[in-house]
């Protein structure tokens, strides 16, 4: 592969990583607002539950360990009510990251890919890849950038033959949440439509800031894959622990799943998912740790919706979990990002990496730079107010 086509080959989220890691090198100060990394350290317990296991060495079972796949199936019938009762290891699978599960997923089912915009970087690569064809389906600001049930059904009636419709609530790049004003009426449009599936994309359903992640599943149990993984609660985004809760009417995708993983990964780490136990018992010292990291991303969201409303014109998403915010401001300036980044040092992700056109004004901003989130802020605001937007 030629040298210079290297950057293109890393997803947009990797490779401004990358050109923010160059830029310190070089000694310049950058406000790391690009890349959406925990803030915090893995709770202390799960790094202890990770020492104890440092020397479990066997592949442990495709579909992951058995003391894993029951704590996490123990964690899903606490938290999402009854519909769930009776629920069992047997209905997760374990693997190196929720991303790598939700793309074997799309391997096996090889339908349309429905994906509201913007959305999360990879899922459009993973229908590439897979072969199985998408359809962007257009949110708009007014609706806090959800996907709403005129748009969904749009589209399930125009596409013919089997879909997948992907959700991801807290949001990725908006920081909305589905809440079940949001849901039931997507719920109601998929009860018509017996050939969708949703992938429910739920990384980072525990920094629902008010603790109040509701799941699709609840509301379409028989069609949900619920992804869900270590990455984004628990700090652990390097440890590489994903799952997949999947219900029993999809035990043939569930154990296509298997199959592929069988001959390609063949399972997460042994250390890592022995540790994850202790973590997905989310009591005690480690759901002392979540309510008190959702607590400062809460409160550091509501500093940047407060500066954000600042600039004239700019419209932002409604930010009720997770790490980010997504705004667009109007006219037309493909390339400001990298000015943005090179005058003020201030980090974003610019909206094209999310489905948007790339010469929209928009980007999602990370609140995952603590120490310097005022001071980016800061020079993030007087940037766009002063001249920095081309033709504004
Ligand atoms: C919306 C969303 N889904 C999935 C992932 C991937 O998570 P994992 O580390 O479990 O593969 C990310 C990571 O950035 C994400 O933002």
């Amino acid at each position: 592969m030629p040298k210079g086509d290297m950057k293109k080959t890393l997803s947009p989220t990797l490779a401004m990583n990358e050109r923010v890691r160059n830029m310190v090198a070089a000694g310049k100060q950058v406000f790391r607002f690009g890349f959406g990394q925990s803030p915090f350290e893995v709770p202390a317990p799960v790094v202890a539950a990770l020492q104890d296991n440092a020397h479990q060495n066997d592949y442990l079972p495709v579909r992951g360990l058995p003391q894993l796949r029951e704590a996490v199936a123990r964690w899903w019938c606490r938290t999402q009510g009854p519909a769930f009762e009776g629920w069992t290891g047997d209905r997760v699978l374990v693997g190196p990251g929720s991303k790598e599960l939700m793309f074997q997923l799309q391997m096996v089912y090889r339908g349309t890919v429905l994906v509201p915009n913007p959305s999360w970087v990879s899922y459009v690569p993973h229908a590439r890849i897979a072969g199985a064809g998408h359809r962007w389906l257009e949110c708009y600001a007014a609706d806090g950038f959800r996907l709403t049930a005129a748009t969904l059904a749009r589209a399930c009636d125009e596409i013919k033959g089997p879909k997948l419709l992907v959700l991801n609530s807290p949001n990725n790049p908006c920081g909305h949440a589905y809440d079940a004003e949001h849901l039931e009426p997507l719920a109601e449009v998929l009860r018509a439509h017996p050939d969708v599936l949703v992938l429910s994309d739920e990384i980072y359903g525990e920094l629902h800031f008010r603790g109040e992640h509701v799941s699709m599943a609840r509301y379409l149990p028989q069609r949900t894959c619920v992804a869900t993984g270590l990455s984004k609660w628990c700090g652990a985004g390097g440890w590489r622990l994903g799952v997949m809760l999947m219900p029993p009417e999809l035990t043939h995708l569930a154990d296509a799943m298997a199959s592929l993983a069988s001959d390609t990964v063949s399972s997460a780490s042994a250390p890592i998912q022995y540790a994850a136990v202790s973590a997905w018992d989310m009591r005690g010292e480690v759901g002392d740790y979540v309510r008190r990291t959702r607590g400062i991303m809460a409160q550091i969201g509501r500093r940047v919706a407060a500066a954000l409303a600042e600039v004239p014109d700019v419209t932002a998403s409604p930010i009720d979990g997770g790490f980010y915010v997504f705004f667009q401001l109007p006219g037309s300036d493909p390339d400001w990002c990298e000015r943005l980044l090179d005058a003020t040092g201030v980090a974003l992700l610019h909206g094209s990496a999310f489905g948007r056109p790339a010469d929209e004004i928009s980007a999602r901003l990370a609140f995952v730079d603590l120490d310097n989130v005022d001071e980016g802020l800061g020079r993030l605001v007087d940037w766009l107010s002063h001249g920095g937007l081309k033709g504004r």
